[in-house]
């Protein structure tokens, strides 16, 4: 297992149909060459990621989307143009050349052109675009740095290409289509408000509960090992709850309570595209350390603040 930031070296593993972690604007992936079956399998096997789970294609620039999907109605032109390369997939109707085992035998394909220099330029020097779901496996914290994907893979990868810290942090949303219209499938680093500056209203539709103070149980997924729990009344959980050894993660102001351990601050100054950044990257954190509970309030529902609860939503054992 190596890392560095030599493109060629992360190009001749490729060519090699092996598996390498690259660096993209939002989080690491797991990639390979998209003709490449067995390499593919790999992914989902390094993964262990089921297999009606589809990837996404990175492709090196905006003006190659028409080799891979048919069909681009207006608006997805436009979030292209606008977006690419940058924290948005699209989901189109696949050209015919798009393996199945890609798409888990959909007729869409997820699609992007990454912002991240090393690997537009690695995307420059392949012949092939590259599946690549995020670099963790099936369920846990995405990685936003080498260092993360190491942890987490160790010997399983040849190579883990170092681009450094993720700037945005967290995932792209993705955008697909019905009858033209746009629809939100997955809230990401790219806001709602943005993509709606470009092609006007658009539906969501990513099955999370969106209302912050609904109760219950989500089904597991971006998870901490740790337990976190959402609360809209912390000085009642805090009162009525036993646990003691508790880290607390805060938007911008930090909590002084004697079962409070530890604060962790998402944006000291408030600021949505900083917290969706260290998003990850703190879960992991305080992962690291032995705190039996994290304690967490919704964001508001601003900007970056929708994707950020949407993620700590599906990460919480409970919201209350
Ligand atoms: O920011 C990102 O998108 C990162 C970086 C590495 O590019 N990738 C990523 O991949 O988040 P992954 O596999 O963790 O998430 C891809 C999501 C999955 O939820 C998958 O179900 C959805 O995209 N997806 C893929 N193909 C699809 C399709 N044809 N239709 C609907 N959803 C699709
Ligand atoms: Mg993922």
């Amino acid at each position: 297992m190596k890392i560095s930031n030599d493109i060629n070296e992360a190009a001749f593993w490729l060519s090699q149909n092996k598996v390498v972690a690259i660096p993209t604007e939002t989080v690491y992936g797991l990639a390979a060459n998209i003709y490449n079956e067995a390499a593919v399998n790999s992914i989902y096997k390094i993964k262990n990621r089921p297999s009606n789970n589809p990837l996404i294609v990175h492709i090196k620039s905006t003006r190659e989307l028409y080799k891979y999907v048919e069909n681009i109605p207006v608006k997805a032109s436009l979030l292209a143009k606008y977006f690419w390369p940058g924290p948005l997939t699209l989901v189109l109707k696949k050209a015919a050349h798009i393996p199945d085992y890609i798409t888990s035998n959909k007729d869409t394909v997820a699609i992007r052109v990454p912002a991240h220099p090393a690997t537009l330029k690695l995307l420059e020097s392949l012949l092939f675009p590259l599946a690549a779901p995020s670099a963790n496996p099936s369920n846990s914290v995405s990685s936003t740095t080498a260092q993360h994907v190491l942890d987490y893979f160790g010997d399983k990868l040849p190579f883990i290409l170092d681009g450094g810290s993720c700037a945005k942090g967290l995932e792209s949303t993705i955008v697909g289509f019905e009858k033209g219209e746009p629809i939100i499938y997955r809230l990401g680093a790219l806001s709602i408000e943005h993509i709606e500056r470009v092609i006007g209203k658009v539906e969501i539709r990513n099955n999370a509960t969106q209302s912050p103070d609904a109760p219950g149980m989500f089904s597991k997924h971006y998870a901490p090992k740790t337990p976190l729990y959402i609360t809209n009344d912390l000085e009642t959980f805090l009162t009525e709850n036993n646990t003691t050894n508790i880290a607390f993660l805060g938007f911008d102001k930090s909590l002084s309570h004697s079962k409070i351990t530890q604060n962790y601050l998402l944006s000291a100054e408030g600021n949505y595209d900083e917290a969706a950044t260290n998003l990850y990257k703190t879960l992991i954190e305080i992962d690291s350390k032995n705190f039996d509970l994290i304690v967490t309030q919704y964001l508001p529902e601003i900007d970056l603040g929708k994707s950020i609860n949407d993620r700590l939503s599906r990460a919480a054992f409970k919201i209350n």
